[in-house]
């Protein structure tokens, strides 16, 4: 199995991209959080295909806008969101310009959390949200690791930084992000099928409760 770079692993992964058990627990516990999306400026950084940006404009977003590393990954985006090719370390946003940053299942590619927290936090309006979920720390001492495989079966390891839990509040307080709401999407019901698909029924049983995904609700302070 050959371990590649975020840039390389998401070019190889973009034709075969769908939803996975740890996305799907992503969305479930981001649901949960419920952040108001209804007339707010919605920014998505690390969109991939563009497919939260399409709830978000479901859910009466004025604006949505998605930005990620992987131009192979916006080119599968449908509809008419609007899309840019950036790194989270350096967004081509004016400062303050959103009221919504959201940055999920992405800071696992990005070894400099301050760099990137920085730039969440200027991206967004003083009293906006920023929304971060992350591969879970939990998980990944489980020996879990972030793996696809490609249109011909391939199995390959996407480079993974692990970012204990503290981390993230730590470097978002640093630029002015308060902490309001944390939860772990834990294996459960809501991701069984995603398992039975697989044929990995045996995993799930050994899994029911494990942490996969990390989700933190900040405050950009005034
Ligand atoms: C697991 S996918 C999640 C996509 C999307 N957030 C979602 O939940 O559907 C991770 C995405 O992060 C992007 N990415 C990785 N490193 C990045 C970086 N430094 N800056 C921006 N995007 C990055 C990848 O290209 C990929 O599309």
């Amino acid at each position: 199995m050959s371990l590649l770079s975020p840039a390389r692993g998401y070019a190889l992964w973009a034709p075969t991209y769908s939803e996975t058990a740890v996305s799907a627990l992503e969305s479930s516990v981001v649901g949960a959080l419920g952040v108001p999306l209804r007339g707010r400026r919605v920014l998505d950084v690390g969109c991939g295909i563009a497919r939260r940006l399409a709830d978000a404009r479901d859910a009466g977003a004025s604006v949505a806008l998605g930005v990620d590393l992987a131009p192979a990954m916006l080119a599968r985006a449908s509809g008419d969101a609007l899309l840019a090719a950036a790194d989270v370390r350096a967004l081509p946003i004016a400062d303050g310009a959103f009221d919504v940053v959201w940055c999920r299942l992405v800071l696992g590619y990005v070894d400099d959390l301050s760099a990137a927290y920085a730039e969440l936090a200027r991206a967004c309006a003083p009293g906006g949200v920023v929304l971060v979920t992350d591969f879970h720390p939990t998980a990944a001492a489980a020996g879990h690791r972030r793996t696809f495989r490609d249109d011909a079966g391939e199995l390959h390891e996407l480079e993974n930084h692990v970012h204990q839990a503290d981390a993230h509040p730590e470097a978002a307080a640093r630029v002015g992000l308060s902490l309001r709401q944390r939860r772990d999407g834990v294996v459960s019901d809501t991701v069984r099928d995603f398992y039975a698909r697989a044929g990995r029924l045996d995993a799930y049983g050994d899994q029911i409760g494990l942490p996969l995904v990390l989700a933190m609700l900040f405050v950009r302070d005034d």
